[in-house]
């Protein structure tokens, strides 16, 4: 089939090339000149394991294309992919100025004969559809035949070409069976069920997964801390939780609070969007404040362990600055607002991140802040380490190493990442997440004072 993918970002990029490998024609459109050129070159804009091959071994073979030039990129396409940023806005609601100017323009350059499926793939709010196929009646000729379509990604960053290549659920909403039977001939190859519905519960289905996911982690974010206070284990409670199929025990890692481009702003959105319709979805408010929480508690350890306030004279080496691992993005990453806590708090920090140095230095700013080159070079002559993105390699420190190179022998995991029985036995002081240490004394809640 011919597609035209509008946005070359995570979702675009990703789209593109995968859509190109299934054997469709597909051209890329991006208003910014600077990043068409680099990806023609090869050069990928995110840090996204086998995209660059793939976008590269589908260029060559002359199924995929990129352009500025929108008009040219719809010509002929019988789907036009909408996959362009939907930012928070000061609201708290989804910014969708992109999706509107698009809409206008994919309606003003519809001038061939061919019937086109509109589909949003960008995460967009209830209504949305609706709105876009309004514009594009307003602004398309006469003569232009089209539907829209919701078909929501459900990509994770570090893993997007597979999850794009074969996602566990496709979904799809549309007003028209022409649209489904578009649809449904551009997925079957894949032999998935397709989830067909309206266009508002397919709009629905993208927040309610990840406002669902959201709620786990500040769930589980809330256990560690009543574990830590009654000296349980929350990593030993959530492997017995997560035993239980109905609960599954993926996202429920304790840590210092999800990040990232989608879980702030997609949990933010879904409670503007309730309140928009006069309901107040209360459960997300609490999720929302529990994450902001999270980073200060995991600070807050800090703080106490030096005495509190001033940390000046302090240097803590920093392991991990993306919002997860596998990623070098850092778009709302806590690993970045805790180093400022700790900054605001008169420490020096020395960074590492496996990928996302660039992305920090822009974040962080260069001057007052030692970048290394290695997770080792990052402890010299540190007064404690701390791990605040999962990265793999973070997991098998040589902990002979680490406490040579540290001042100190102690570690903050904000991620849990460690086995504490091992970094104990190396003679570490270990301060996680909702777990109990041998030097955290318990207060037990005076219980006769509540029952008398
Ligand atoms: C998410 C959704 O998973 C994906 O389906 C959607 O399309 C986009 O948003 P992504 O933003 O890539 O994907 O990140 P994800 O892997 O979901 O992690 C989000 C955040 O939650 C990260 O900051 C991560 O560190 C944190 N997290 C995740 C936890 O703190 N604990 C967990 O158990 C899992």
């Amino acid at each position: 089939m011919k597609l035209c993918v509008i946005g070359t970002g995570y979702v675009g990029l990703v789209g593109a090339a995968v859509f190109a490998d299934w054997g469709n024609e597909v051209i890329g459109v991006d208003i910014d000149e600077a990043k068409i050129k680099k990806i023609e070159r090869g050069i990928m804009p995110i840090y996204e394991p086998g995209l660059s091959d793939l976008v590269l071994l589908n260029v060559k073979q002359k199924r995929l294309s990129f352009t500025t030039n929108l008009k040219k990129g719809i010509q002929g396409a019988e789907i036009v992919f909408i996959c362009v940023g939907t930012p928070q806005s000061k609201s708290g609601s989804a910014d969708l100025s992109q999706v509107w100017q698009v809409s206008e323009n994919i309606g003003k350059f519809m001038t061939d004969k061919i019937y086109k499926v509109i589909v949003t793939k960008s995460t967009v709010p209830v209504g949305t559809n609706e709105k876009v196929k309004q514009i594009l009646k307003k602004f398309a000729p006469k003569s232009a035949k089209f539907d829209v379509a919701s078909n929501p990604e459900f990509l994770r960053e570090g893993c997007s070409v597979k999850d794009m290549q074969k996602t566990e659920r496709t979904v799809v909403g549309t007003e028209t069976e022409r649209a489904m039977k578009v649809m449904r001939k551009f997925y079957e190859h894949l032999n998935m069920p397709i989830v067909e519905c309206d266009l508002r519960s397919s709009e629905m289905i993208k927040y309610a997964s990840n406002a669902f996911l959201a709620t786990k982690i500040s769930f589980i974010n809330e256990m560690a801390q009543l574990c830590e206070k009654a000296g349980a284990d929350v990593v030993k409670v959530a492997e017995g939780m997560g035993l239980d199929s109905r609960i599954g025990s993926k996202f429920l890692n304790a840590g210092i609070g999800y990040g990232g481009a989608c879980f702030p702003k997609d949990v933010s959105a879904l409670r503007r969007t309730s309140l928009d319709f006069a309901y107040d979805f209360a459960l997300l408010q609490g999720v929302m404040r529990v994450n902001d929480v999270q980073k200060h508690y995991f600070a807050n350890k800090i703080y106490e362990e030096f005495g509190g306030e001033n940390l000046s004279g302090l240097t803590f080496a920093c392991l991990g600055l993306a919002f997860k691992g596998d990623t070098d993005d850092t778009r709302e990453s806590v690993a970045i607002k805790i180093i400022h806590l700790l900054r605001g708090r008169g420490a020096q920090v020395r960074v590492y991140d496996p990928e996302a140095m660039e992305n920090a230095k822009r974040e962080l700013g260069t001057s007052s802040v030692f970048f290394a080159k290695d997770k080792y070079e990052v402890l010299k002559g540190a007064d404690a380490m701390l791990i605040l993105t999962e990265w793999g390699e973070f997991k098998d420190m040589d902990l002979t190493k680490v406490k040579k190179l540290l001042k100190k022998p102690l570690i903050f995991d904000g991620r849990n990442l460690l086995d504490k029985k091992v970094v104990e036995a190396n003679g570490f002081k270990y301060l996680a997440i909702g777990r109990k240490t041998g030097s955290q004394k318990q207060k037990a809640p005076d219980f006769r004072a509540a029952i008398l």
